[in-house]
């Protein structure tokens, strides 16, 4: 099986939010709204092709036909506790999406991703899921978020980040080769503790203050 598509959102505001988050003096406010923000925009895109239906409304003039959303339901799978920041975002643009918790953390030792939390709808086979996270590094935690999905029985699964690293991507497509993924911008590698270089940190550490 081939794999899914990568999608780089290179839209000017999308870029230009993600270098100011970049910038090692910003502040904790003004990242956590950044990413809130990009989360808002990368929802527009990841969204861009659930279909339409025609419904009959009313303008203050005559009827028409218009287009809605043809009754596609979402869940949005943030990874915490980093892919929480893109939450809001998201929410605000479709305030009816389910949300899908998946709590993983890095074993410092290993990279590996530890499952701690896993909290959805009981069946997700009907609903397009939007995994999130805004750093994929090893991809350990973006392969084991979509295993516990596809585990709930989602089919349609769409990877949402930030800023991905090749090696990342790799493992990604090999894990899951039928969920197409969305980034700002891939950078060039990992370090050797999995930090992606340029990149702009630990995001969930810069979001919450907590270093
Ligand atoms: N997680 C982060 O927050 N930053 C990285 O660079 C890699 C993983």
């Amino acid at each position: 099986m081939s794999a899914a598509a990568v999608i780089v959102v290179n839209h000017p505001l999308v870029q230009h939010k993600l270098t100011l988050m970049r910038e090692r003096d910003r502040s904790i406010k003004s990242f956590r709204e950044l990413v809130n923000e990009v989360g808002m925009l990368l929802c527009y895109e990841v969204t861009r092709d659930l279909p339409l239906e025609l419904v009959e409304i009313e303008t203050p003039l005559m009827p028409m036909q218009a287009p809605m959303i043809a009754g596609k339901k979402l869940t949005f799978a943030p990874i915490l506790r980093a892919g929480v920041g893109f939450l809001d975002g998201m929410l605000a643009l479709v305030p009816s999406a389910r949300v899908s918790h998946i709590g993983l953390y890095r074993d410092p030792d290993t990279l590996e991703a530890v499952e701690y939390f896993f909290k959805a709808p009981h069946d997700l086979s009907d609903r397009t899921a939007i995994l999130m996270d805004p750093m994929l590094a090893t991809g350990n935690s973006a392969v084991a978020g979509a295993t516990l999905l596809k585990k709930r029985g989602a089919r349609d699964i769409r990877f949402v980040c930030l800023l991905a690293a090749p090696e990342g991507i790799a493992h990604f497509q090999k894990e899951h080769p039928d969920v197409p993924l969305w980034t700002a911008a891939i950078d060039e590698r990992l370090n050797d503790h999995g930090y992606i270089l340029p990149g702009l940190g630990d995001a969930g550490d810069r979001m919450f203050g907590t270093k």
